[in-house]
């Protein structure tokens, strides 16, 4: 067993259900070097104060819940319960089956007395009950006879200590508020110390030899914040006995619950045994892959990574998340990195399930218009009208974001200026239409998302100043989606003026807050002008910023990140490879050298590029017509050609642009780019970032590139689009989508596209294969050769 990749293992060997879930550490291990057996409740977070680099800092942390996994034993004569490390491995399996969502672990050791034993471990978190999970052990002795001494916990004195960056701050989340036995169950009760959320766990271990229930004596044992149980049995020579763990999760922010710990009781009193658990739990597996599946004919590992990534999506946002006020975390429920907080990366993960699970994004859209109102708060105090969503958003969507963050290069505290990315609010806008444009879901619109739009419309046409000189309007002061731009060289003043995908994206958000405003009727219409304090006048207004914003660029047909871009020095890129093994996060390497990469030309992530990401040459060129500039879609690939030589891929998100923007022009090197981002969790590319949690955004964005991007699928006034152009390593790939409400299943072979309606349209789809448009009406299939 590689010591060093343990944590990569546990993070992508997490298993969870969208509501709670555990990263794959082994059961026998507790939190320290090589090991970290995290418990995440979906979007359940606690505040801490912390002191340092003489400030005292608040932070929002996902908290670190008890430790359920713990299941180790003892043989005669030992001292210490088991754990692999200390003995001597002879042969050790991990495989994770994501069609079935299950764990397995196979070890084969040998002791200090020369005993050998075999273990399998069998681990689930339900699917089918997302407030269950459990555990079997298959314990062979292979050359021994004897006794064994099992132990089982619930461990409440964890920390959330899963991040080494955050080691200074404050840890200790959980206070102990009861924990004891009854009957043949063990259970435990904590509550955060600050957001005094609870949360239930019970536990019942059963062992058989074959299908017989053994007799064990059990003893209890109670220490400070864990529960334990240790039962002994005879163990034979070459007879296996298996050991099931059922446990129970239940929590205070559960939906018709009167109390977690009699919840948590409830649900593990009716479950028995573990085989009828896996049952349901695989049936429910089987449901979700019929729905979100792609098959991909390709050379490689792709198939395999597209469904790891599809599995991770599913364990961190599934049919259980839907009502729970959660949002979909940058880092999935998989780790500590980033706080479990909510960031702009929804723009790559809705996509997947508008066209599969709309409830789903619908929920996850309300988890923001319940943060409505503090939005409006934040830009209430910075002097702004409407709403202004926080860069970082946790439980009550105040600004979640850190001021100061730890350079590890430098070991330095300083001060962090990304939370002025008020491009997330242009995101949120965006997820709000493109949810509206595969679903029509008008009640949404009319209750929801218009007001959203109209609301964070309200907040741009505040932060837009007109420029006498240049006669536009301006957004001065944020960071586009490139973190490495915070402020000018030298420049005590945090932010970058004229952030060109800002002021784009906002010329949209005007046209379409009015768009979506025209959708919900006038009776709605007129109650949400008295109650946002609209005018004709504000309208008018917008309708003017929105034809006037400023757009920089470099010289014709180039545009300027930001405005001033020009002006900064190149980067000695080539001096730099030489020098560092990586150069992804630049900004901490110049920092230790005393340097800045705000002097540079130097980006961590698409930012310019993410314009040619979300809108079609097409809609592009209208847009900068609609703001009177006139745009030659030719100098797209100069424009991509400019910024890939300039961008270090700091971010996971990055490799997910460039592979989509380069699909039309250059094949070859879109599959190269979508090649680096499918890898990047599996291969932790980033050299440890993702033992600390996955990267949601890039794992979705991959297979969006699949789904979108290859395909040419897209939706637009009311019509279905396809236009396929793969890369020539892709020779078929087949997925289910729902367009309004429609099962379509697509298949894509040799030059030849197969559309089938599975169940029957209610009532007929619009659907254009490039330039042909058709119907799709009650169950048919439709081929169209290409
Ligand atoms: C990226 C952001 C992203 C965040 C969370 C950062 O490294 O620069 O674009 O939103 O990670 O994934």
């Amino acid at each position: 067993m590689n010591k060093e990749q343990e944590g990569l293992r546990e993070a992508l060997c997490t298993l969870g259900n969208g509501y709670f879930a555990t990263r794959g550490a082994a059961e026998e291990a507790e939190a320290d070097d090589v090991h970290y057996p995290g418990t995440y409740l979906a979007g359940s977070y606690n505040r801490l104060k912390s002191e340092v680099a003489g400030k005292t800092l608040e932070n929002e942390d996902l908290v670190n819940w008890p430790n359920w996994l713990q299941l180790s034993f003892r043989l005669d004569g030992d001292k210490n319960w088991f754990r692999l490390e200390e003995k001597q491995v002879l042969d050790y399996r991990q495989e994770l089956d994501f069609s079935e969502g299950i764990l397995r672990r196979e070890m084969h050791f040998k002791d200090k007395k020369h005993r050998e034993t075999k273990i399998t471990s069998t681990r689930l978190v339900s699917m089918a009950n997302p407030h269950l999970a459990c555990i079997k052990w298959e314990f062979t002795p292979v050359n021994w006879s004897g006794p064994v001494m099992m132990r089982s916990a619930l461990d409440g004195s964890v920390k959330n200590e899963g991040v080494k960056r955050y080691k200074a701050l404050s840890s200790k989340h959980l206070k102990i508020i009861e924990q004891g036995k009854t009957n043949d169950i063990i259970y435990l009760l904590v509550q955060t110390n600050q957001s005094r959320i609870y949360m239930a766990q019970a536990a019942r271990c059963h062992v058989y030899s074959g299908n017989k229930k053994l007799r064990t004596n059990r003893e209890i044992l109670e220490e400070e914040g864990k529960i334990s149980e240790r039962f002994s049995f005879q163990a034979s020579q070459g007879k296996t006995v298996t050991i099931e763990k059922i446990i129970s999760v239940s929590s205070s922010k559960d939906r018709a619950i009167n109390e977690p710990l009699n919840s948590s009781l409830e649900t593990l009193r009716n479950e028995l045994d573990f085989s009828a658990l896996k049952a349901r739990h695989s049936e429910a597996w089987s449901r979700l892959w019929k729905q979100f599946d792609i098959t991909l004919k390709s050379p490689g590992n792709s198939q395999l990574l597209l469904r790891l990534h599809i599995f991770h999506l599913l364990q961190t946002s599934s049919m259980h998340t839907i009502g729970r006020d959660v949002g979909i975390p940058a880092r999935g429920w998989h780790g500590e990195a980033y706080r479990g907080h909510i960031f702009w990366d929804e723009l790559f993960i809705f996509p997947l399930l508008n066209y599969r699970l709309p409830d789903l994004t619908h929920s996850l859209l309300l988890y923001r218009y319940y943060r409505l109102g503090a939005a409006k708060k934040l830009a209430e105090k910075e002097g702004l009208k409407g709403a202004m969503f926080p860069w970082q958003s946790g439980s009550s969507g105040r600004e979640e974001s850190q001021v100061i963050h730890l350079n590890p290069k430098s070991g330095k505290w300083l001060p962090d200026h990304t939370y002025l990315q008020r491009h997330v609010n242009l995101a949120i806008a965006y997820n709000i239409w493109q949810y509206y444009e595969v679903t029509a879901d008008r009640n949404f619109m009319k209750f929801y998302g218009a007001e959203m739009l109209l609301e964070i419309a309200h907040f741009f046409a505040s932060i837009t100043t007109w420029s006498e000189f240049r006669q536009r309007y301006e957004i001065r002061n944020v960071v586009g989606p490139d973190e490495f731009h915070t402020a000018y060289p030298g420049s005590d003043e945090p932010g970058i003026n004229n952030n060109a995908y800002t002021n784009v994206m906002t010329s949209w958000l005007f046209s379409h807050a009015k768009k979506a405003f025209e959708l919900i009727g006038t009776t709605r219409q007129e109650a949400l002008k008295q109650k946002l304090k609209l005018d004709d006048r504000e309208f008018s207004k917008w309708e003017e910023i929105s034809r006037k914003l400023y757009v920089p660029f470099i010289k014709e047909g180039i545009i300027a990140q930001f405005e001033g871009y020009e002006q900064l020095p190149e980067f000695d890129w080539e001096a730099y490879r030489e020098k560092y093994q990586s150069i992804q996060r630049l900004d901490r390497i110049l920092n230790a050298e005393g340097d800045s990469v705000n002097c540079y030309k130097a980006s961590k992530q698409a930012d310019v590029l993410m314009l040619f990401y979300l809108f079609s040459a097409e809609e592009l060129v209208q847009l900068f017509k609609d703001m009177g500039y006139q745009f030659n879609p030719e100098r797209i690939p100069d424009n991509i050609e400019y910024y890939v030589s300039r961008t270090s891929d700091g971010s996971t998100l990055s490799r997910i642009v460039r592979s989509w923007v380069e699909a039309r022009s250059d094949r070859e090197c879109a599959w190269h780019c979508f090649r680096e981002a499918i890898v990047s969790d599996f291969e932790d590319v980033q050299g440890g970032t993702t033992p600390e949690g996955i990267h949601m955004g890039s794992m979705a964005g991959t297979v969006d590139i699949l789904q979108r991007c290859f395909t040419g699928l897209e939706v637009r006034d009311n019509v279905l689009r396809l236009n396929p152009y793969f890369p020539e390593e892709i020779t078929s790939l087949g997925m289910e989508i729902n367009y309004r409400g429609v099962w379509l299943s697509l298949e894509f072979s040799g030059n030849q596209c197969r559309i089938k309606s599975r169940d029957g349209a209610a009532s007929p789809v619009k659907i254009k294969f490039r330039d042909q448009l058709f119907e799709i009406k009650g169950k048919m299939i439709k081929t169209i050769s290409y």
